[in-house]
């Protein structure tokens, strides 16, 4: 009876009415046999899924990953080897606001990309930043609560952020980005992205080398001041997600140049700095850009909730080629994405289409809640078990990565002594002109806002120690915006979030 036009339940039973709910009599009361009407109001009930801890909010698209550089002396990635075209999903986020936040508020933005290799999905998930925040994950859920929502009042707390920043000066150089013009991209066509952790590419050899991955966009830096988002926000919640949907709807296809800094294994006992510590960049003057190809995205989402919400990126998605590094935030990362992803999408989360491999996928894992896949991934259902005497899959050991050395005793190291907290901040103050220089004092001194005097003292002396000239920027714009003076407690003044509102 259910042709192609007749609506059915869930159940495939044909629907006769679905405007008129089952009553007892014209005027009700609703029967509680109506099924359809229960189905439906269950169906609502269970339509939102838990949102994303933190990069809630995100916009998302379809694309492809061209390599044209040949970087194959380094890696055996089937992804990276020249002319190979991998299709790919994008994902782009701000990092503290709720699903429903508006898009153009001053935060780092998330870009996280999926690359649906021969080999299996390869995961990138990172920042249009370098650096980060911390350099020891025990610090990410401290800094996070800073992010989020007061317990008391509710609201976002500026004395928070800055009471924790200014107790943690390795967050000093991605604070310097987030309160530069780099903090307010006007979409996410107009920012790069950066792998940001250092990873390692392995060859055909067993040879292992390091590398840094980058994004750069090929529209050009676009960024909004304080007040261009107040109007922006003003007018429209989400301005990315027209931007991107739009920009992609007109086929004006957003591409990134896509470059990697190679560093051979032995040269990270040599640097200055610590090539796996996340708040540091490699300069490039030592380790100069590659450029091995273009990212493009080409098609929107047919669903957002399928497509984007349903995504499920994860550092610990590499494949043979590509690796990991000695980095102590990447590997709190590989335990808590698929941690998050168990929690928020299920177990079987790697069933969902968009987080599907592209390639044969055999395992022995079984069971649980939504096994959608028909029991074991085998291929025989006498091979549940390895090894075993059915042709079950086995280990290929071609897929071995080379060892990774390491030495020094187990211990709790102090990542505060003797790191050099201001100088690659100071480069980075000295890359701005005169104009990017007032705006960041400026973005600061607003950031600022009801925030106790020592707190901003404290904060003020890290500035000091980056460049004399960033500390007495500050003071001057904290002096403008609030009439501080040097111990004020507290400044006056909105909060972000109140002079956003
Ligand atoms: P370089 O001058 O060789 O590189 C400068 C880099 O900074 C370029 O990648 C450029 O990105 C980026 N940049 C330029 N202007 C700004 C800006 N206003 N805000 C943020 N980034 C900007 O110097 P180094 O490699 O020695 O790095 C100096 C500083 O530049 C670093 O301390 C770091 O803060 C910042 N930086 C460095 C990166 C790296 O990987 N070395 C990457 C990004 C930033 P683009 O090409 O897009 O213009
Ligand atoms: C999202 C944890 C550091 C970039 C998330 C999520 C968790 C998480 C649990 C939600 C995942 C989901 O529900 O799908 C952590 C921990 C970190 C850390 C524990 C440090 C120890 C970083 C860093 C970067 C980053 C350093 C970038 C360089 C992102 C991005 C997303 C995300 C882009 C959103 C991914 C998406 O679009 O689905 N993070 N994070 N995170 N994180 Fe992190």
């Amino acid at each position: 009876m259910a042709d192609k036009r007749t609506m059915t339940t869930s159940a495939g039973a044909p629907v006769s009415d679905n405007q008129n709910s089952v009553t007892a009599g014209e005027r009700g009361p609703v029967l509680l046999q109506d099924y359809q009407l229960i189905e439906k109001l269950a169906h609502q009930n269970r339509e939102r899924i838990p949102e994303r801890v933190v990069h809630a909010k995100g916009w998302g698209a379809h694309g492809v990953l061209k390599i044209t550089g040949d970087i194959s002396k380094y890696t055996i990635a089937k992804a990276l080897q020249p002319g190979v075209e991998t299709p790919m999903l994008a994902r782009f986020s701000t990092v503290a606001g709720e699903q429903g936040a508006a898009d153009a508020e001053r935060d780092v933005r998330g870009f996280a990309l999926k690359f649906y290799t021969e080999d299996g999905n390869w995961d990138l998930v990172g920042n249009n930043t370098p650096v980060f925040f911390v350099r020891d994950p025990l610090k990410f859920p401290d800094f996070i609560h800073t992010q989020k929502r007061h317990p008391r009042t509710n609201m976002r707390s500026p004395t928070a952020m800055w009471d924790f920043w200014s107790l943690s000066p390795e967050s000093l150089h991605q604070v310097t980005i987030l309160m530069s013009d780099r903090g307010l991209p006007t979409a996410p066509m107009f920012m790069n992205g950066y792998g940001s952790h250092t990873y390692s590419l392995w060859n055909d050899k067993g040879e292992r080398f390091w590398v840094k991955f980058h994004f750069k966009t090929m529209q050009g830096h676009k960024h909004h001041t304080n007040a261009e988002a107040e109007q922006v926000v003003g007018k429209t919640r989400e301005s990315y997600q027209e931007a991107l949907y739009g920009t992609i709807e007109d086929g004006d296809f957003p591409k990134w140049k896509v470059q990697v800094q190679i560093m051979p294994e032995a040269d990270a006992e040599k640097t200055s700095y610590n090539p796996f510590d996340l708040t540091k960049v490699w300069p490039h003057a030592e380790y100069p850009p590659i450029d091995i190809g273009v990212m493009e995205l080409n098609r929107n989402p047919d669903n957002y909730f399928t497509e984007i919400e349903n995504a499920a990126f994860s550092p610990s998605n590499i494949v043979p080629g590509i690796s990991h590094s000695p980095d102590k935030m990447l590997q709190a990362r590989i335990f808590s994405y698929a941690d998050a992803h168990r929690y928020r999408l299920g177990t079987h989360y790697e069933t969902i289409p968009v987080n599907q491999p592209k390639c044969p996928v055999h395992h022995y894992h079984r069971d649980g809640e939504m096994n959608t896949f028909g029991g074991i991934k085998t291929g025989n259902p006498d091979a549940f078990y390895e090894p075993n005497s059915f042709g079950g899959p086995v280990e290929n050991p071609a897929a071995k990565e080379p060892p990774l050395k390491i030495s020094g005793d187990a211990d709790r190291y102090n990542h505060r002594i003797g790191n050099d907290d201001y100088s690659q901040p100071r480069a980075l103050f000295n890359l701005f002109d005169e104009g990017e220089k007032n705006r960041l004092f400026s973005n600061i001194a607003a950031a600022m806002g009801g925030v106790p005097g020592e707190i901003i003292e404290r904060q003020l002396a890290h500035f000091d120690k980056i460049h004399p000239d960033y500390g007495n920027g500050v003071r001057k714009a904290l002096k403008e915006a609030h009439g501080y003076e040097a111990n004020a407690v507290p400044v006056t003044g909105k909060t972000p979030q109140r002079a956003a509102e």
